[in-house]
């Protein structure tokens, strides 16, 4: 008797943080990202950040462009927060449908994050309008006082600065993105909030910081926020696995070169997206959620940005996949998420 191919259908998950980078980057990642998802917020975190309306216009219509013809995906932007963004630019490019929401990234927290705040007062009024006019705040959520160990940073931001700032703007919708650690998820469990729910990535799930060190450094598990100890990532996966709705799927796959990752001054990022969505179906059926693998992949996120469900389906079947090696763009490379390494899930083609 033929044993059954284990199958799983689920409406198309969209990916609520991803970086797909410009120029040839772009044109050579963007259709992992189209593959998997039907929609994704592109961080807005580029060399020239996307700062206003027209630069975030023509940054979609150049991702649009490298997506294969006919495609249906829909790249949802973000206005990247500085202490001079007008407020009517915030406020036009949210009515216009030119943003779904801004981003706070504290000043030098990570790439391309010069630009960031300093201050989070600096942008209290920016905020006051926000919650008015109900625009998601998305937030890289790390304290950059030096003095603060780099591992307690997202701890740290939670107390010094998003509890007083929830407490000032209580109606503000607020998307702590990529948590990492057990005090965030218990942050965000315990507010029981319809103003605040957390992204989670892939390899937080996977990993914790020991692989980071294992064999010798790697550098391809460099990421911000990041990689915790083990505790913290059994409260991601507990988090998961217990069919919360403040949580949802983000892959913060971030491309760098690899010249620019091995180096004195070594990037911050890990490109998941040809893999992001086989590594989450793994990590959940290894942890017997399966049940809530939808709900996190394509339902909160939708039900907190008060965004359509897709409609679309994709499935995923119980085969190996081999994650490709590298991308050569040019005389660089890219390298993926687990290059060369199997997976027992593919996408059914
Ligand atoms: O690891 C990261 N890479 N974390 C971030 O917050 C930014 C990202 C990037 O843009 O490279
Ligand atoms: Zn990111």
């Amino acid at each position: 008797m033929s044993k059954l191919l284990k199958k799983i259908t689920i409406i198309k998950p969209d990916d609520w943080h991803v970086h797909l980078r410009d120029n040839e980057i772009l044109k050579k990642i963007s259709q992992y990202t189209g593959k998997f998802y039907k929609r994704a917020i592109i961080m807005p975190n580029l060399d020239q950040p996307i700062t206003n309306c027209l630069k975030s216009m023509s940054y979609r219509r150049r991702i649009l462009n490298s997506m294969k013809p006919n495609t249906t995906f829909k790249p949802l932007m973000i206005c990247y927060l500085t202490k001079k963004t007008s407020p009517e630019e915030l406020k036009q490019g949210f009515a216009k449908k030119i943003f779904v929401g801004a981003k706070l990234y504290p000043k030098c927290s990570t790439t391309n994050s010069k630009n960031g705040i300093k201050h989070i007062k600096e942008i209290y009024h920016l905020l006051k309008i926000m919650e008015n006019i109900k625009m998601p705040l998305l937030i890289h959520g790390e304290e950059t006082d030096p003095n603060i160990d780099i591992y307690d940073r997202e701890a740290k931001f939670i107390e010094n600065t998003l509890i007083p700032l929830r407490k000032h703007f209580p109606e503000l919708k607020i998307i702590l993105e990529h948590v990492t650690t057990e005090e965030a998820i218990s942050y965000i469990k315990e507010s029981n909030s319809s103003y605040l729910a957390g992204t989670i990535t892939p390899h937080h799930l996977m990993l914790n910081r020991n692989n980071m060190f294992s064999n010798g450094i790697q550098p391809y598990l460099y990421c911000l926020p990041l990689l915790k100890r083990k505790k913290h990532q059994i409260a991601l996966r507990n988090a998961i696995s217990s069919g919360s709705k403040h949580f949802f799927l983000g892959s913060d796959s971030a491309p760098h070169f690899h010249q620019n990752k091995i180096n004195n001054f070594g990037c911050a990022g890990i490109f998941n997206a040809p893999s992001s969505l086989l590594c989450y179906v793994s990590i959940f059926e290894e942890i017997n959620a399966l049940k809530y693998f939808q709900s996190f992949c394509s339902e909160n996120g939708p039900n907190f940005y008060n965004m359509p469900i897709n409609k679309e389906t994709i499935t995923l079947v119980k085969k190996p996949h081999k994650i490709l090696k590298k991308i050569n763009i040019g005389n660089n490379v890219i390298i993926p998420f687990l290059a060369g390494k199997k997976l027992d899930w593919s996408i059914e083609s």
